[in-house]
């Protein structure tokens, strides 16, 4: 592999740990402005410093994240899809290579949507940010199954899905934590990470998806909603860091939730 997308790579995944938190602020790019993200700047400025990588739309990177960070990018650049359109799996790909570039991108990501019509257009969006990030020295991250796809949300399912991603030379691939997921990882020959899913009823659910998930092969987490939606996102990211990158089992990783829940509750407010 060449050097620059070793590098890049070894920016995501932290070498020390074999890990990564990425944080997932894309979701506007189809969703529009839900729910606690309605002010990205406001939401990611506290969370960067404990997240390995962001994972923004190129409006969100421009308009709300501080180019002073050293925080590495994984750029979303596949969209043209909305919640409120037809079809969400009918996307094309919304940036220039040369405008990942200019933005100093560690990563680039796309959907790919296995199973539906639009399977061979978002599979060839796959293979062109490939080629072109192989020509760069840019990774390319795949992610299977959003939207009704995610109905079909097991092992045999989002197998397929990865290890196609893999095949067509994605270089890390975010999916969705199932029953036997072991199988999905050790069907897929690059990382996975997981994407949290709709906010679960409590925090320590989501730890535990997370500890499961490393337990059976995935490299982390590439969370949105189940850290940005929490009513405390810096005590749930740094919670989730413990178990991705330390091992922590979820009801240690859930004691020290609470623990800075509760120094975040003594905070005055507007500090
Ligand atoms: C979906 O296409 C987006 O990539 C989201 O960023 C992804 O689903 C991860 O976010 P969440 O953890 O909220 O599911």
């Amino acid at each position: 592999m060449d050097w620059g997308m070793q590098n890049r790579l070894s920016r995501i995944i932290k070498p020390d740990t074999g890990k990564t938190v990425m944080l997932a602020v894309d979701h506007g790019y189809f969703l529009g402005a839900m729910s606690r993200i309605e002010n990205p700047a406001a939401t990611i400025k506290p969370l960067l410093p404990y997240c390995d990588t962001l994972m923004p739309t190129r409006g969100v990177l421009r308009t709300s994240v501080d180019p002073a960070t050293d925080t590495p990018i994984c750029l979303r650049v596949s969209g043209g899809n909305s919640i409120a359109g037809g079809n969400l799996a009918n996307e094309g790909i919304t940036v220039d290579f040369e405008d990942a570039i200019r933005l100093n991108v560690a990563a680039v990501a796309l959907s790919i949507y296995v199973g539906t019509e639009y399977e061979h257009q978002t599979l060839l969006n796959l293979s062109e940010l490939v080629n072109a990030g192989q020509t760069y020295g840019i990774p390319v991250l795949a992610v299977t199954a959003v939207g009704k796809e995610l109905e079909k949300r097991d092992a045999r399912y989002l197998k397929l899905c990865c290890r196609i991603a893999a095949e067509l030379g994605a270089h890390i691939v975010k999916t969705y934590y199932c029953e036997d997921f072991e199988q999905v990882v050790n069907g897929c020959p690059v990382p996975v990470v997981i994407a949290g899913g709709p906010k679960l009823k409590t925090e320590l659910d989501a730890m535990k998806m997370a500890y499961d998930a490393i337990q059976k092969g995935a490299v982390g987490v590439d969370m949105g909603r189940n850290i940005w939606q929490s009513d405390y996102p810096v005590p749930m990211i740094r919670a989730i860091r413990e178990v991705v990158h330390n091992g922590a089992k979820p009801a240690e990783a859930h004691d020290l939730f609470q623990q800075l829940k509760s120094e975040a509750q003594k905070e005055p407010v507007g500090v």
